[in-house]
């Protein structure tokens, strides 16, 4: 699920979850074998709200089918992080907040989505309250987004005048919903024929139905593999907090989203499926819990069957090592996990020797591309300012850089006593420096650069930026896989460098904005 804080992430993960269970409970559908229906209870989500910043996945069955949700942590560590946790995904859920439109983050996520072909359905959140006009909202992300909005489902009723909904598959009838406070139940769905829409709800039914066919006349209308290729995206409109609209996006992510497929590999060719255990690393997060101070490392099972205890090879080293450890985590609850298939998300403990982006498998040799690293656009040098401290501070730096907190870079200038730190938000520094005080005992202190844009550069790139001296300060810098980036204060700069030197290699890194 993506989106910009506030937007209703929480309060419809737990929406998702309430539906889910409700159908779990009432015995229509149960999670295969020893696997889980509904993770976490209700009660228990709802002293877990912090769940942005620990939780990994959630896993619920719904109609003979099992889901994980993976949450993108949202608002106090928006990282490299985040983006990250997109590599795992199949499909993405966009929330967008009626009253805000499109918001900052959400079109970064958004772009990383576009970037890595992961299709979009949008859920358009908030509508029991006042916010803008459907179409215009509809309008901004065709315009801003690029990608064709086509709704499925369509409110009857302005933002804060929430009638009901009406499916485009089905304008014969009106769903109308009793509001149901978040989380207690789920919302009561009463059907209307159009006829007593019409009746009850008189002018705002008939411009619900007008404002619908005027959108699906104008567009290209769903379809499977337009919305698989990330050139449209299915719409939906309901309200989180009070249950509207809910079931159907669930239902939708059951119809319209893909199923784990093959898996493109970094030579080439692809994993399928149905093939020997693979898993693709995507986050590695330490210390969860002060009281072990472990590290989990979060595995995306892409083919085959992961059993707890098997013997995978981690593809970068060539080493095999067994996993004993591994739990499903939500939240702060974990569950050991005795088997899990493509889709799934497990958790290995302390399998200290993994990193962020390495392929595990079982087997025939398999390795996925790397992890695209993105532009950051916030830099600070990073120094102790307890200088008996630096043993801890290199560690503590080390480990950061690793889990991908923030990208480290070691300019010539500074050497590697004084590195910069590289972030796509300046939300990262706030953690970096919490986490170096608190969990490295190694208090710093972040002298913000005054550089916006990096790009890649090679050799005789580094040779043209150390003779032409641009600014006070370095300008190259190497990151800890050996790339060299080259830092400028703008775009400006950069292209007045560009014109000078055409020849010289300045790649762009993965653009989020
Ligand atoms: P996030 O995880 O995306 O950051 O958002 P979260 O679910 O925490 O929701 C942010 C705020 O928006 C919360 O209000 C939540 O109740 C509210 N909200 C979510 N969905 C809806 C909706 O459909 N309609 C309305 N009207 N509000 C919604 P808060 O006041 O910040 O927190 P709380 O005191 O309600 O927990």
């Amino acid at each position: 699920m993506i989106s910009h804080p506030d937007a209703g992430k929480s309060t419809l993960t737990e929406a998702l979850a309430l539906h889910a269970r409700a159908i779990t409970s009432a015995g229509a559908v149960h999670a295969k074998g020893d696997r889980r229906g509904v993770t976490s209870d209700w009660m228990e989500l709802e002293r877990e709200r912090g769940i942005s910043v620990t939780s990994a996945a959630l896993q619920f069955g719904y109609r003979g089918h099992v889901m994980n949700l993976v949450d993108t942590p949202g608002h106090a560590d928006f990282s490299e992080d985040t983006y990250r946790v997109l590599a795992a995904v199949d499909c993405a859920i966009m929330l967008v907040d009626a009253a805000k439109g499109l918001e900052e983050q959400t079109r970064k996520l958004f772009a990383v989505c576009r970037h890595r072909g992961v299709p979009v359905i949008t859920f358009i959140n908030k509508w029991d309250r006042r916010g803008r006009d459907a179409l215009t909202l509809l309008e901004d992300i065709e315009t801003h987004l690029g990608i064709t909005p086509v709704p499925v489902v369509w409110p009857v009723g302005n933002a804060g005048n929430l009638r009901g909904l009406v499916e485009a598959g089905n304008t014969e009838q009106m769903l109308r919903y009793t509001k149901v406070p978040a989380g207690t139940h789920a919302a009561l769905e009463e059907q209307l024929s159009s006829e007593q829409a019409a009746e009850q709800e008189g002018e705002t039914w008939t411009t619900a139905l007008e404002e619908l066919e005027l959108m699906l006349s104008s567009g290209p209308g769903y379809d499977q593999e337009a919305f698989e290729a990330g050139k449209i995206s299915p719409v939906f409109f309901g309200s989180a907090l009070t249950n509207i609209g809910v079931k159907l996006l669930l239902d939708a992510v059951v119809d319209l989203a893909p199923a784990p497929g093959p898996r493109p590999l970094a030579k080439g060719g692809s994993r399928e499926v149905g093939e020997e255990f693979s898993g693709l690393v995507f986050k590695i997060q330490a210390n969860m819990d002060p009281a072990h101070r472990d590290r989990i490392a979060f595995v995306r099972v892409c083919s085959g069957v992961f059993e707890r205890g098997m013997h995978v090879t981690r593809a970068a080293s060539g080493r095999s090592f067994a996993t004993k450890y591994a739990h499903t985590v939500f939240g702060a609850e974990r569950t050991v996990v005795d088997t899990a298939y493509p889709g799934d998300v497990v958790g290995l403990i302390n399998a200290s020797a993994l990193r962020v982006g390495d392929t595990l498998f079982t087997g025939k040799k398999t390795e996925f591309p790397p992890l695209p690293a993105f532009a950051p656009e916030y830099f600070a040098v990073a120094r102790p300012t307890d200088i008996s401290r630096s043993k801890q501070f290199r560690k503590g730096v080390a480990q950061l850089d690793e889990e991908g907190v923030i990208q480290v870079l070691v300019s010539d200038r500074r050497g590697d006593q004084a590195p910069v730190m590289a972030a796509v938000g300046p939300m990262q520094f706030d953690v970096v420096l919490h986490r170096m005080e608190h969990e490295f005992s190694s208090p710093i202190a972040l002298d913000q650069l005054s550089y916006r844009v990096a790009r890649i550069t090679d050799a005789d790139g580094a040779a043209a930026l150390a003779k032409a001296r641009l600014i006070n300060g370095e300008v190259l810098t190497r990151r800890s896989d050996d790339v060299l980036l080259a830092l400028f204060a703008d775009k400006w700069q950069l292209n007045a460098f560009q014109r000078a030197q055409p020849d010289i290699l300045l790649q762009p890194l993965i653009a989020t904005a």
